[in-house]
């Protein structure tokens, strides 16, 4: 089953917006297999942000995702990693459309609340990143049959 790593930032802690968030995926049907809060160190940002290394954005990218605890998670589901990026809606909160999270909560393209992997590749790499193996779980939610059809 595919996964993906999503990241609610500093501002969407701040905003207390963690439990909003989390609740969209939740009803939408994905399943949370991984979970931590944590302050992020400037090494794990850059190693994070790393194909943004050198871009005009990069230093305040840094600056901002360290700024205060990011809530890091893995979720699970069929087609999750672009099912996710659509829930999450466009980068820029202004273009993004009603109804996604960014459409909904968001007004400034540096203030976008979350994060979440843009494919297959990246998804390995940050899910690796930012999780060691004992600290994700596999299991099956007693309500899968009235998710997905057998
Ligand atoms: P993310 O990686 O955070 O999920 O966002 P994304 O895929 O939708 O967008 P990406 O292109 O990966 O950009 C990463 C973050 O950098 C900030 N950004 N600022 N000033 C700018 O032109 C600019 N472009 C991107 C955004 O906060 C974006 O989420
Ligand atoms: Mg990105």
């Amino acid at each position: 089953m595919e996964r993906t790593f999503i990241a609610i930032k500093p501002d969407g802690v701040h905003r207390g917006l963690v439990g909003t968030i989390i609740g969209r995926l939740e009803a939408k049907g994905f399943n949370l297999v991984a979970m931590k809060m944590l302050q992020v160190s400037p090494e794990l940002a850059a190693a994070h942000y790393a194909e943004h290394q050198g871009k005009p954005f990069f230093n305040g990218l840094i600056q901002f995702i360290t700024s205060a605890p990011v809530v890091a998670m893995v979720w699970e589901g069929p087609g999750v990693i672009a099912s996710a990026r659509k829930v999450i809606g466009a980068t820029d909160p202004l273009k993004a459309e009603p109804g996604t999270i960014r459409g909904d909560f968001g007004v400034n393209l540096g203030r976008n609340l979350i994060h979440g992997s843009d494919g297959p590749e990246s998804a390995q790499r940050e899910i690796d990143l930012w999780f060691k193996p004992e600290e994700r779980f596999s299991w099956d939610p007693a309500l899968k049959p009235w998710l997905i059809e057998s």
